[in-house]
C-alpha cells in the first residue's frame, strides 16, 4: 500500500491516451492521413497487421469515455490532438470540424470536473509533411509552431496545461534510426536531424502557445528517460551504459536545460545536429513543468555492431517482466525523479505516463482481475511518494492508459488499460486495477 500521505495535497491524479491509439475515424470530417496510417500499411510493420482505423472508436464514443473517467474519479485527462485532423496538410488550411471535436471534448471534460492536459504531438505527423521530408527538415518544426498557434488560440481559454512533444526519443531514435516506428527510417544522420527539430519544435511551440493562449498557460515537454546501468563491470560495458544514458537521457535533458548537446554523444554519433544561431536558446525556453514517462530501466552491454549508441539492452536476471518484456522496476522511478530533479531543477515534475501491459483475461463473470497491474500501480505510486518525500517537486501521476488501445508496432495485443476494451463490440469494462486506482484517489483525499 503506497504511503499517500507523502504526496502533496494538491497532487493531480490522471489518466492518459493518445489520438492515433484510440480515436479511429481516420477518414472522417476532413482528417487526412498521418505517418501512422501509412506505416501501419507496410507489410510486417505492425503485429497482426493491425492499424488505427477504428481503434477504440473514441471519436464516436468519447462521451462514454468521459463518463468512465468520471467513474474512476480522475482529476485530469492527458490526451493528444491529431495534427492531421486540425491541419490536414500539416500547413495552411485549418479544418474547423477537426478542431470542433476537441472543442466538444474539452467542454465535456470541464463539465465533468476533469482538467484537460493537451499533447500537441503524439507521433501522428501529417503525411503531407513527411512527403516534404518530415522531422529531419527544419520546416516541420516551424509548421509545428503554426499548428500550436492555431490550437492554443482555439482552446487556450479553457485548456491551461500543454505538452508540446511526447517522447522525442521515440520520434527520433525509434522512428528514424531503428525504423520500428513511423516513418520507419533507418539513418543515423536523419535521426540526429529529427532529434534537433523535435526539440526546436518544442521551443517554438512553447513560445507560440504563450503568445496565442488567452489565459496564462503551463507548458512542458514529455520525455521518457530511464536509468541506464552496465550489464557487467567490464570497462566496455561501463562505457556502453554511459552512452546509453547519453542517448536516452542527456541528449534531451541537457539542451532543454541550457547545457547544449552533450559533446560525447555528438562524437559517438559522428553527426552534428543542424543548430542555427538562437536554436539552443529557443530549446532551453523555461517551462512550467517537465513531464516524465517511465516504464523500465536499461541494463546494457557494449555492442559495437549495433545501431548508435552501440549499447545493447539485456534482460535483468530474475526480474518480473510485463507482457512487453519490460522489467517491473518501480524504484527506477523514484531514482529517476530524484536524479533528474537534482541535476536539472525543473520547476515541477509530472509523471505523465506510467503503466503496464499484462495478459488480461476475462472471468466468466466478465471481470478482469488484473492483480499484476494493480501491484504495478501501487508500487509506482509509492515510488512517487518516496520521491516527494525526498523533495522532488512532483505534483501529478497519469496512468497509461485509460483504455486498452493500439500499442503502435505491437498492435492491439498489448493491453495497457485500466479499462478493458472488447474490440468486436467496443464494450468497455473497468478492470480491478481501475477500481483500485479510484480507491487510491479517494484515499489520498482523506489523508491529506
Ligand atoms: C509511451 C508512449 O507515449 C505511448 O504512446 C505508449 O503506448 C506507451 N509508452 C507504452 O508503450
Amino acid at each position: 500500500m503506497p504511503d499517500l500521505s507523502k504526496l502533496p495535497p494538491d497532487f493531480t491524479w490522471g489518466v492518459a491516451t493518445a489520438a492515433y491509439q484510440i480515436e479511429g475515424a481516420v477518414g472522417e470530417d476532413g482528417r487526412k492521413p498521418s505517418i501512422w496510417d501509412t506505416f501501419s500499411r507496410v507489410p510486417g510493420a505492425i503485429d497482426n497487421a493491425d492499424n488505427g482505423d477504428v481503434a477504440c472508436d473514441h471519436y464516436h464514443r468519447w462521451p462514454e469515455d468521459v463518463a468512465l473517467m468520471r467513474k474512476l474519479g480522475v482529476q485530469a485527462y492527458r490526451f493528444s490532438m491529431a495534427w492531421p485532423r486540425v491541419i490536414p496538410d500539416g500547413v495552411g488550411q485549418v479544418n474547423a470540424s477537426g478542431l470542433a471535436f476537441y472543442d466538444r471534448l474539452v467542454d465535456a471534460l470541464l463539465d465533468a470536473g476533469i482538467k484537460p492536459m493537451v499533447t500537441l504531438y503524439h507521433w501522428d505527423l501529417p503525411q503531407a509533411l513527411q512527403d516534404k521530408g518530415g522531422w529531419p527538415e527544419r520546416a516541420t518544426a516551424e509548421a509545428f509552431a503554426d499548428y500550436a498557434t492555431v490550437v492554443a488560440g482555439a482552446l487556450g481559454d479553457r485548456v491551461t496545461e500543454w505538452v508540446t512533444v511526447n517522447e522525442p526519443l521515440c520520434v527520433s531514435w525509434i522512428g528514424h534510426l531503428e525504423g520500428r516506428m513511423a516513418p520507419g527510417v533507418r539513418d543515423l544522420g536523419l535521426a540526429v536531424r529529427a532529434s534537433h527539430h523535435t526539440l526546436l519544435g518544442h521551443g517554438l511551440a512553447t513560445q507560440a502557445i504563450r503568445a496565442a493562449a488567452p489565459s496564462p498557460p503551463q507548458v512542458g515537454i514529455v520525455l521518457n528517460p530511464s536509468p541506464c546501468e552496465p550489464g557487467s563491470e567490464r570497462p566496455e560495458d561501463v562505457a556502453a551504459a554511459r552512452r546509453a544514458d547519453g542517448h536516452t537521457n542527456r541528449w534531451w535533458l541537457d539542451p532543454l536545460y541550457g547545457r547544449g548537446y552533450p559533446a560525447d554523444m555528438v562524437e559517438t554519433y559522428g553527426h552534428e545536429p543542424p543548430v542555427h544561431p538562437g536554436d539552443l536558446e529557443l530549446i532551453a525556453t523555461p517551462t512550467e513543468f517537465l513531464g516524465l514517462n517511465y516504464y523500465f530501466r536499461q541494463l546494457v552491454v557494449d555492442d559495437p555492431d549495433g545501431p548508435a549508441p552501440y549499447a545493447r539492452q539485456i534482460p535483468v536476471p530474475g526480474s518480473m517482466e510485463t507482457a512487453m518484456g519490460w522489467e517491473m522496476y518501480p524504484s527506477g522511478l523514484s531514482q529517476l525523479l530524484v536524479s533528474v530533479s537534482e541535476t536539472y531543477r525543473p520547476a515541477r515534475v509530472i509523471v505523465t505516463e506510467s503503466g503496464s501491459a499484462w495478459r488480461d483475461e476475462l472471468t466468466p463473470d466478465g471481470e478482469i482481475q488484473d492483480k499484476e497491474r494493480t501491484d504495478y500501480l501501487e508500487q509506482h505510486i509509492d515510488a512517487c511518494a518516496e520521491a516527494a518525500a525526498q523533495g522532488v517537486p512532483i505534483d501529478g501521476y497519469y496512468v497509461w492508459s485509460l483504455l486498452d488501445n493500439f500499442e503502435w508496432s505491437y498492435g492491439y495485443d498489448k493491453r495497457f488499460g485500466l479499462v478493458h476494451v472488447d474490440y468486436d463490440s467496443q464494450r468497455r469494462t473497468i478492470k480491478a486495477s481501475g477500481h483500485r486506482y479510484a480507491n487510491l484517489i479517494a484515499q489520498h483525499r482523506q489523508v491529506t
